[in-house]
């Protein structure tokens, strides 16, 4: 049976890192797609070198043109350029847009078939742009998100409670920004919901509050302190976890910014909600409830990602 075949679309910090990851994991062989010269050819090298080390048979491949990536199961898209401090997400919509009409043209082509996972800032109207730009079904193009945010709650409340990370499970809702939902309410540790943490006197609710603040600003915050960049580690092991659940049926329920036709009363716009994710690609959106005060922090994240995909459109109209 032929291997499985991975395209990255963009070999910078978080492609370079998910190349990695992927051979570790011997998920399958990695085709690295970047514009720059020489820049995916050397990673794809230094990368298949390690293998001689670490003992995996990955093939990998740096390349500068997208026929390269044909046949690829998954692509998965960081193409584009990161914050630098003092940058919102946001700031990037005019640059990375034009990368997500390339990037979408080279798939359209030469992967038409694949699971497309875009990871592109500001990443609610990058993958809104991928899916129209590549024309693939609305299934199989979502975006990397609500793993990472949640993974960030997670750690902060692991840190916070001093208990193992694997059993703190969190839940964060709508879009990459400043304003997604983290939901304090489904959010556990060792299956106990905070609020009644709260109630037990294990933490008081300003520190939880700030908590949650601190969340929000998750990704500002390692702009900050990386300076030259934004996070990548975090970032690739999170889509890492969405490809895995595609190649390998998993039906693993995640949060991730998913096409809504109509659930949470939205239609036509990505937005970060939980799905869950098997062979065929986004296969259900969960709706849950959500009481008063939890919709309305979901609304208003909903008009920051309506705002950005309008700023796209009012950039190429043909996207409408
Ligand atoms: N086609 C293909 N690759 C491109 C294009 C393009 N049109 N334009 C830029 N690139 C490549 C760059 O050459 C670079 O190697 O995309 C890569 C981006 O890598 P980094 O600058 O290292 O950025 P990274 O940290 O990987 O983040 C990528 O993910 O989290 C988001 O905000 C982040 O939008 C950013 C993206």
């Amino acid at each position: 049976m032929a291997r499985t075949k991975i395209a990255l679309i963009g070999g910078g910090m978080i492609g370079g890192t998910l190349a990695h990851l992927i051979s570790l994991k011997e998920l399958g062989d990695v085709v690295i797609f970047d514009i720059a010269e020489g820049v995916p050819q050397g990673k794809a090298l230094d990368i298949a070198q390690s293998g001689a080390v670490e003992g995996h048979d990955c093939t990998l491949r740096g390349t500068n043109a997208y026929a390269d990536i044909e046949g690829a199961s998954v692509c998965i898209v960081t193409a584009g350029v990161p914050r630098k401090p003092g940058m919102s997400r946001d700031d990037l919509i005019g640059i990375n847009l034009k990368v997500m009409e390339q990037v979408g043209a080279g798939i359209r082509k030469y992967a038409p078939n694949a699971f497309v996972i875009c990871i592109t800032n500001p990443l609610d109207a990058m993958v809104w742009a991928l899916q129209k730009a590549s024309g693939l079904p609305r299934n199989m193009v979502i975006g990397m998100a609500g793993v990472l945010d949640t993974a960030r709650f997670q750690h902060f409340l692991a840190e916070e409670f001093r208990v193992s990370v694997q059993d703190v499970s969190a839940f964060v809702l709508g879009g990459h920004g400043d304003d997604m939902v983290p939901l304090v309410r489904y959010s556990t540790v060792g299956g106990i919901p905070l609020p009644d943490l709260v109630k037990m006197g294990w933490i008081r609710q300003d520190r939880l509050d700030q908590i949650v603040d601190r969340t929000r600003k998750g990704g500002g915050e390692i702009v900050g302190l990386l300076k030259t960049g934004s996070a990548y580690y975090a970032p690739a092991a999170s889509a890492l976890a969405m490809a895995e659940a595609f190649l390998k049926d998993k039906k693993r329920v995640l949060p991730c910014a998913a096409y809504l036709n109509g659930e949470y009363g939205v239609k036509g716009l990505y937005v970060g909600v939980p799905v869950i994710i098997g062979a065929g690609g986004t296969e259900r959106v969960v709706e849950i409830d959500l009481n008063s005060a939890e919709r309305a922090m979901l609304m208003k994240s909903i008009e920051s990602v309506k705002g950005l995909v309008d700023a796209c459109i009012k950039i190429n109209p043909q996207l409408g």
